[in-house]
């Protein structure tokens, strides 16, 4: 009977991990270690991350989100300044409730054609950050009654 291989197991799991650690911080995506910095590194996701799709969010959100305005066929783009402090709110489209990181699900699938970071990648994390910069003072809960 051989031994078990676990060991291999092991350092192949440990590698991998390195592996990917390594592609983060290579790509500028290693964890931020304070908000300012995640909301300055969203900021940059936000103006050139396509997410493997055909845009960024600034193609749609202009002047980092902080300018309203109008989609070719008319549809609003609304201005970004405040809006994290009034998640989790109603989606007419989606007929749900939907929370700030869901919307970006959305516009990254929708918006940019692309596939969206997971839920705890540091874009993600990020795009958050800057996003809730962009409400800084804003009144947190507005929709509720
Ligand atoms: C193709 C244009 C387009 C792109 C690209 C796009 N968005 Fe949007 N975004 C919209 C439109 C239109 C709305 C409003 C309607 C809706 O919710 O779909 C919106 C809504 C939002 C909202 C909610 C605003 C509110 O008042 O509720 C957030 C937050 C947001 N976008 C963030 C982003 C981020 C971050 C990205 C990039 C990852 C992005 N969007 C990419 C068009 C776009």
């Amino acid at each position: 009977m051989t031994r078990l291989p676990r060991p291999r197991l092991v350092g192949a799991a440990l590698l991998a991990f390195g592996l990917g650690l390594g592609t983060a911080a290579a790509a500028g995506l290693a964890p931020a270690t304070s908000p300012d910095q995640a909301a300055a590194e969203g900021l940059h996701i936000f103006n050139h991350d396509q997410f493997g799709g055909v845009r960024t969010c600034s193609s749609c959100h202009v002047n980092g989100g902080t300018t309203a305005g109008h989609l070719p066929g008319g549809a609003k783009i609304p201005s970004l300044e405040g809006v994290a402090a009034q998640f989790p709110k109603y989606n007419g489209h989606a007929h749900r409730v939907v929370t700030l990181e869901q919307q970006l699900v959305h516009c990254i699938r929708g918006g940019l054609q692309g596939k969206p970071p997971g839920a705890s990648s540091p874009q993600m994390t990020d795009l958050i950050a800057y996003l809730t910069k962009l409400s800084k003072g804003a009144k947190m809960g507005q929709q509720f009654k």
